[in-house]
């Protein structure tokens, strides 16, 4: 299977926040951003894959700042390493007021996602090529916690 580029599944999304996705102090809902941080990974996967792919195992999530009524929040999606069926996809989010202007990072997160096809049965997904540093290193740290979350994830 021919490897593909990381640029070549990178989803950068963004979201504004509004009243319906916050709590009664103005702050975003971690629902909802886990949501969003769900969908723009699935993306990455599908793009990279060329199939539909399932959330496996999503690790710690850590809500860094609250982000207020009125922020936009901007999602980067990238398929950090592609196993055999599996990918780990990490998502790097930013808010940013409309006020400030000032990006601050609110969170980041690692999910897993297996590629499927129309039954449900796990298919081969290609190999992916890191191209600079900053990939590389997410490629490297990939396997270290990949290896971390199948002892965890074991029954
Ligand atoms: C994810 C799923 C397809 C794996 O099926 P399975 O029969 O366990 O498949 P396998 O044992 O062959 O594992 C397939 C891959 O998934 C990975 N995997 C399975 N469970 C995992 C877990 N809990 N954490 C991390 N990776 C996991 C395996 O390591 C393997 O990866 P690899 O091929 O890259 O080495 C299946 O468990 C499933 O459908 N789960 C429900 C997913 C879902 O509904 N998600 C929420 C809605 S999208």
């Amino acid at each position: 299977m021919t490897a593909k580029r990381v640029k070549d599944s990178q989803v950068i999304s963004t979201q504004l926040v509004l009243p319906n996705d916050t709590n009664q102090l103005g702050n975003l809902l971690g629902g909802t951003l886990m949501h969003w941080i769900d969908i723009s990974a699935a993306i990455a996967a599908q793009r990279h894959s060329g199939h539909v792919c399932v959330t496996a195992y999503v690790d710690e999530l850590n809500f860094h700042h609250p982000v207020k009524l009125g922020d936009i929040v901007t999602l980067q999606a990238s398929v950090n390493r592609a196993f055999r069926t599996s990918m780990e996809i990490g998502v790097v989010v930013t808010a940013q007021s409309y006020t400030t202007q000032e990006p601050r990072r609110a969170n980041n997160a690692y999910l897993t996602f297996v590629a499927i096809d129309s039954s449900g049965t796990p298919v081969e997904v290609p190999p992916i090529t890191p191209e600079t540093e900053e990939e590389l290193r997410r490629f490297q740290e990939a396997l270290v916690r990949r290896e971390a979350r199948l002892r965890n994830s074991r029954p």
